[in-house]
């Protein structure tokens, strides 16, 4: 089983900690590991594990490398996008050089900025996962839902086709919370976790049938590509020329072969400052504390600070969050919106 890590995510709506230099999954979030470490580390103990793969923007390269390396999981390989063409023509990439290297291995999928709290619980998910991925079928992991949330994807589950496996009926990213809530009552949807398992050959023919246009773009990307030691800079003109699109749309949508694995295992993608919070530790008031904090009289709030101290005197519910060059006062429940904050800034800039 090879682990191939997608890293090319700007995570905008962690701002102002997360920046288009220093994304989120090079961070530590939630433990003295990076994002990025976690997603490696935490599949130590599977037996039969080749090392990862890394799908990146080029200039994430050192920090990738580096990190990795210094959590003892140096990368067999790391693919370097020019552009961002989301996950369905990264995931093409990494497909198309194991092809190529004669291995059609199990590749397991993992966005590197997930947080997983029980990891034997993942780990007995992917032993599920890799008897369908080994019989051809496109598994998505599916996340049993505990709110109704809307800054995830949902999976509508069909019939059950083993223990723990069922198939795939429908794809709906992030809906309104109205419907969110819906789904969660009906107890027929996951989450969709963004992380998935097939065999190199098995995606690229789904690839073939659904968007041979963007399967051809990142062909010539990778056969015009530079090797330089462990990096691949794939071409950029080509890749350029790739049509956009997620792996959700491009491919587990369409294809009659995806099946899903549910997974109960603490499960977060910690996209935003309130998710965040969710996941880290609380002192007796709901309060989330970084740094230098004085906290006086409020409750849930998510405080980091970098070099300056930073008070609060009755307040409840809010995230502010200091850095070396931007303060950002939020309240939590609109933490979504952080990204047109980032936005703004790209316009002025
Ligand atoms: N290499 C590479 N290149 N990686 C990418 C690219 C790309 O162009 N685009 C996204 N990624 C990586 C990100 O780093 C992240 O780890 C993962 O793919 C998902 O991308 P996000 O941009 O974080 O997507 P999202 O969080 O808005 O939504 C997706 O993930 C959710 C779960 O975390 C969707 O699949 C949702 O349906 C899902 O619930
Ligand atoms: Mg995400």
């Amino acid at each position: 089983m090879i682990p191939v890590v997608l890293s090319g995510g700007s995570g905008t709506r962690l701002w102002p900690y997360s920046r288009s230099q220093y994304p989120k999954q090079f961070l530590p979030l939630t433990s003295d590991m990076t994002m990025v470490q976690e997603t490696v580390s935490r599949l130590d103990g599977i037996e039969e594990l080749a090392r990862p793969w890394v799908i990146c923007n080029e200039n994430h390269r050192f920090m990738v490398a580096e990190q990795l390396r210094a959590c003892g999981h140096t990368p067999a390989g790391i693919i370097l996008e020019p552009v961002g063409r989301n996950t369905a023509p990264a995931i093409a990439l990494a497909a198309l050089a194991l092809i190529a290297k004669g291995d059609d291995s199990v590749m397991l999928i993992l966005p590197a900025d997930h947080v997983i709290e029980h990891e034997q619980v993942f780990h007995q998910a992917i032993a599920i996962a890799a008897q369908q991925a080994e019989a051809g079928k496109l598994v998505t992991f599916g996340v049993v839902p505990t709110a109704p949330e809307t800054g995830y994807g949902y999976i509508k589950r069909s019939d059950s086709v083993t223990e723990n496996v069922f198939g795939v009926q429908q794809f709906v990213e992030k809906p309104d919370a109205e419907v969110a809530q819906r789904y969660l009552d009906s107890g027929e949807y996951y989450w969709n976790s963004g992380m998935f398992m097939f065999k190199p050959t098995r995606y690229i023919e789904e690839l073939e049938k659904f968007n041979p246009e963007m399967l051809a773009a990142c062909k010539a990307s990778l056969d015009n590509a530079n090797i330089d030691l462990d990096f691949t800079r794939v071409n950029k003109e080509s890749f350029e020329a790739c049509p956009e699109d997620s792996i959700d749309y491009a491919v587990m949508e369409k294809t009659d072969s995806a099946v899903v694995v549910p997974l109960d295992a603490g499960w977060s993608d910690v996209g935003s400052w309130s998710a965040l919070w969710d996941v880290s530790e609380k002192d007796e008031h709901g309060n989330t504390s970084k740094g230098d904090v004085l906290i006086h009289d409020s409750r849930n709030c998510y405080i980091q600070a970098d070099k300056k101290l930073i008070a609060t005197v009755g307040v409840d519910d809010m995230v502010i969050v200091d850095t070396d060059d931007s303060l950002m006062v939020a309240s939590k429940d609109k933490v979504q919106e952080v990204k047109s904050i980032v936005k703004s800034l790209k316009s002025q800039s």
